[in-house]
């Protein structure tokens, strides 16, 4: 259900739902097993998500109108995830300044233990923010809002600035909720969720989600 013509509140009811075939029930089964066989499909749970997992990153995949996602166990695992699987040591990442306090801490304090390199940048001041693009730069990351000074930043020029350079953008979504703004549509590559907040809605459940675009 990946159609941009399905309505949001048709897919937040409807995308990823695999209903129950084997009683015909209309809501999704709880799978609860932490062992599958291998026979059609790996779920190594430690390595794919499993079916309910599954179930929620397709409807949010159908929302951000993605390709393809990953549930997390916390907005944080979902953010360093995505971080840590574009770079390796002696790469540089450009960073917005405003950011939530985790992920700016995460940058200061585990970046350099890895021998990642990183830049902070007001990323209002959109001149400044290319000129701190380096040879080694190999991800821009961006939230907007930003939490908590609900700063704007301007996504499709990030993104423009980042495909001139050939970089991988990634963005927090967090704030805005998938219902309120789409990141791939203005040519962001990964879009991350702390589905801590809007998305689980309730401060009940702590997960994460990552959605990619198709490009
Ligand atoms: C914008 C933003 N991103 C990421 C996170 C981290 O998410 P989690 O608490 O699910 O690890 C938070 C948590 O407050 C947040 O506000």
């Amino acid at each position: 259900m990946k159609n941009s013509k399905i309505s949001k509140l048709t897919q937040s009811v409807h995308a990823g739902s695999i209903g129950d075939p084997l009683f015909g029930g209309v809501v999704t089964p709880i799978y609860p097993s932490a062992a599958y066989d291998y026979e059609t499909e790996v779920r190594y749970p430690r390595y794919y998500n499993t079916p309910n997992q599954k179930a929620l990153v397709e409807k949010l995949v159908a929302l951000e109108n993605g390709e393809d996602g990953l549930m997390f166990s916390s907005g944080m695992a979902a953010i360093m995830t995505s971080l840590f699987a574009m770079v390796k040591s002696g790469d540089h990442i450009l960073l917005q300044h405003d950011l939530y306090g985790g992920t700016h801490h995460a940058a200061l304090n585990e970046f350099g233990r890895y021998g990642i390199e990183h830049s902070m940048v007001d990323v209002s001041d959109l001149k400044s923010f290319e000129k701190a693009i380096q040879k080694n730069t190999k991800v821009i990351y961006v939230e907007t809002p930003s939490n908590p000074l609900l700063k704007i930043t301007d996504l499709a020029a990030v993104a423009r600035i980042a495909k001139n350079h050939g970089i991988v953008t990634i963005i927090d979504n967090t704030f805005a909720s998938p219902v309120n703004q789409n990141p791939i549509d203005f040519g962001i590559y990964v879009v991350t969720h702390s589905g801590t907040k809007y998305i689980g809605g309730h401060s009940d459940i702590c997960c994460g989600a990552m959605v990619s675009s198709k490009n």
